[in-house]
């Protein structure tokens, strides 16, 4: 499809966005819809991220995506953040409505669940284990809280996951904190994810000793791609799922507020991958 006077513009605002995958994702699915709108993105420098967010505004932009590092910092900038991602403290979608409003969104948690939701994985009842208490970890534990039976955070830095544990208890009755990762405390949960960076880097720690884990337990990872620890889970025949489906179910999620239809996510996976080859 020809881009035309009318050619509608989702924009993508991080810095840097070189390494995104979203361009490639979010463009294949506007294409196999046949919706005239095209996906940018835009390396905004931190002090630029206001002006950038006005000329959005002001140029009718359909939408945007927020990365690294604008996550935060851009919600004083928004007129209404929903609750999701006023509870995530970040935002990664934002839809411009007519008048100009600009309405922030966080698609990870749902999109979190849909993937697992995608990979037959049924949270429902189970004990779960987070690694991690950042953005990410956040963002999986309020949707976890939802329908795990207990929702427990551990995280290298204690503090941190008392705070996470404190803001899921104002919502939930099902988050706790566990301090050290024992053999004892870790066989009990029924899955075990990583929310934390460790296993972006070639010689990272593993984020858990996987002598630790037990027969019967999912092991998942939200880095997209097979992370040390995954393999070393997937060889004791622990069923695994890597963060490539939280990272297509975001964004099929961010792309069904901005057009109001659902996306073909066959479509947006096969872009996905093709980039990963
Ligand atoms: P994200 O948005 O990806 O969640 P983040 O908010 O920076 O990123 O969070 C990173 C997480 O990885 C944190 O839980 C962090 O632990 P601390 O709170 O103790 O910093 C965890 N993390 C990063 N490097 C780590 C390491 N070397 N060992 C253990 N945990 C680590």
């Amino acid at each position: 499809m020809e881009i035309n006077a009318s050619t509608g513009l989702v924009a993508l605002f991080g810095y840097p966005t070189g390494h995104s995958l979203s361009p490639a994702m979010h463009n294949a699915a506007f294409r196999t819809m046949g919706l005239d709108l095209r996906y940018l993105a835009f390396d905004v420098h931190p002090g630029e991220l206001r002006d950038a967010v006005i000329g959005a505004r002001a140029m009718g932009f359909v939408g945007l995506n927020v990365t690294v590092p604008h996550k935060e910092t851009i919600m004083p900038m928004l007129n209404e953040v929903r609750p999701e991602a006023a509870f995530i403290g970040a935002v990664n979608t934002v839809t411009i409505n007519e008048r100009g409003k600009l309405i922030g969104h966080n698609t990870d948690g749902r999109g979190f669940m849909k993937s697992l939701e995608a990979e037959g994985i049924d949270a429902a009842g189970k004990k779960v284990l987070v690694i991690g208490s950042g953005g990410a970890s956040r963002a999986i534990c309020a949707s976890l809280c939802e329908c795990a039976a207990e929702v427990a955070v551990y995280n290298r830095t204690a503090d941190k996951a008392a705070r996470l544990v404190m803001d899921l208890g104002i919502n939930f009755k099902n988050a706790v904190q566990i301090e050290s990762l024992n053999a004892e405390a870790v066989r009990g949960y029924d899955m075990v994810i990583n929310a934390t960076s460790l296993g972006l880097d070639d010689g990272d720690p593993l984020p858990i000793d996987t002598g630790l884990l037990r027969a019967g337990q999912i092991v998942g990872d939200l880095i997209y791609r097979s992370t040390p620890l995954l393999q070393k889970a997937g060889g004791m025949g622990l069923c695994t799922f890597n963060g490539m489906g939280m990272l297509l179910w975001q964004g099929v999620l961010s792309s069904e507020i901005w057009t109001g239809q659902m996306p073909p996510v066959e479509a947006m996976r096969e872009a996905l991958l093709k980039r990963f080859q």
